[in-house]
């Protein structure tokens, strides 16, 4: 633990902006009369938030004087709790723990590219980008050694990925937030010993019997939804396939998906919608087909609708001020993504109509890179990176998963020609990742 002392320099004054202070007398409202120092830490946090993440001795004067304490004891929360800041850090403030699980992993290591990196702890680097501190455990000592950078955990560092991590941060890349080195959670390391060997302990029979259970619920929802998504595309494809005339944008056009060996119900849908079996040459578009795909746009609108509302009502029941991560982490699963581009290339996801730039930079963030990684989301990793990405229903809607189906297997739809054609002006430019694409 270091000495933690108030910044030599200070502002001569601190003012909580007018919503800060509407949102901080809010608050103290809460508490009952004589309770108001409940409210300390809220609002020193608050005040830390808005002051460019340290906290000037103003700031904790100000906080004393709305709560009506004395100054030293709002000064003892401070200077007690390594969560405030109490001079100056740089815009990506790392806190190294160096508790003993994180220590015995590797954390002198990093401590040591710390030093050479960016200076001695506490000291802001000349380029105002990197400040750094050793703090005690963070919680995560599972994936020891650890940092946390700003509000994110960094876990399973080693010298070199944390090198990287600096890297990538320093040049303004993004980067790839918790485990390094791909796990989920804290399951054992990949390929690495574990004390924990007697099978007993995995398969439900002795502890655990839940977590069997719910993995073999959530298999068979992702086959179910599978076996739907695929029974779909296949009803749209099928009349429209040899003229693509009833539905010029239908992603499911590509023949590859209707004759994929993965999906039996594609295939019985295609056959029941062959010109052999509806008596139609092909590509006329039919009332039948304009009517199958009414109907296959009707569904999926309902379906849009439906998880619109499943989302909404979820998130109606968090704080206003929950981020994206905690409202999309209520509602669903978060994908599992890559740390870069396989090969170094990623695919051009705003060949996916619904996909523009911006939404392919940060689904570039969370890992996507590819469009088999579209293609193989689940329903609770939809509806994650729905909440995540603010429109719930949209993916549905616009029919991403489907798209990206077609396109990972190399087959391609009225949308991805008319973007390889330079006429779709908002898909314009390559990949968002220039970086990562040689
Ligand atoms: S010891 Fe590092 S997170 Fe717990």
């Amino acid at each position: 633990m270091s000495v933690r002392r108030l910044a030599e320099q200070q502002p001569p004054s601190f003012e909580f902006s007018p919503d800060n202070r509407a949102w901080a007398e809010k608050l103290i409202a809460k508490y009952p009369k004589g309770r108001q120092a409940s409210a300390v830490i809220p609002l020193l946090w608050r005040a830390q938030e808005q002051h460019d993440y340290w906290l000037p001795k103003a700031a904790i004067e100000k906080v004393a004087d709305m709560l009506g304490m004395n100054r030293l004891r709002v000064l003892e929360v401070a200077t007690f709790y390594t969560m405030f800041n109490l001079s100056p850090v740089g815009r990506h403030f790392i806190q190294l723990c160096g508790t003993p699980p994180c220590h015995v992993k590797g954390a002198p290591a990093l401590r040591k590219i710390l030093e050479q990196r960016i200076g001695p702890q506490q000291k802001v680097s000349a380029d105002g980008k990197f400040s750094w501190l050793e703090v005690e455990c963070l919680g995560a000592c599972c994936n020891a050694p650890m940092v946390q950078i700003n509000n994110d955990y960094y876990e399973d560092l080693t010298d070199e990925n944390f090198a990287r991590l600096l890297d990538d941060l320093a040049a303004g890349r993004p980067v790839k937030k918790g485990s390094q080195t791909g796990r989920v959670s804290s399951e054992p390391t990949p390929g690495k010993g574990t004390t924990l060997t007697d099978a007993a302990l995995y398969d439900g029979s002795r502890v655990g019997a839940w977590k069997k259970r719910f993995e073999e619920e959530q298999a068979k929802a992702a086959e179910a939804a599978r076996a739907a998504e695929a029974a779909k595309a296949a009803a749209a494809a099928a009349p429209a396939a040899p003229t693509n005339a009833a539905k010029p944008d239908a992603p499911a056009a590509a023949p590859a998906v209707a004759a994929s060996a993965t999906a039996p119900a594609p295939a019985q849908a295609a056959a029941a919608a062959s010109p052999a079996a509806t008596g139609v040459a092909p590509g006329a578009p039919t009332h039948e087909a304009k009517d199958r795909v009414a109907g296959a746009d009707a569904e999926r609108e309902a379906k849009a609708a439906a998880e619109e509302a499943h989302v909404k009502e979820k998130l109606a029941a968090l704080p206003k001020d929950a981020t994206p991560e905690q409202k999309a982490n209520a509602v669903g699963a978060r994908p599992v993504g890559l740390a870069a581009a396989r090969g170094g290339v990623a695919d051009d996801l705003k060949r996916i109509k619904g996909i523009g730039k911006v939404n392919e930079g940060r689904l570039n963030e969370l890992g996507m890179f590819h469009f088999d990684q579209i293609a193989a989301w689940t329903r609770d990793e939809i509806r994650w990176v729905g909440a995540y990405l603010a429109f719930p229903g949209r993916i549905d809607r616009e029919n991403w998963v489907e798209q990206a189906r077609v396109l990972a297997v190399g087959g391609e739809t009225e949308f991805s020609k008319r973007v390889d054609a330079g006429e779709v002006a908002t898909s314009a430019g390559g990949p968002s990742r220039p970086d990562k694409v040689k």
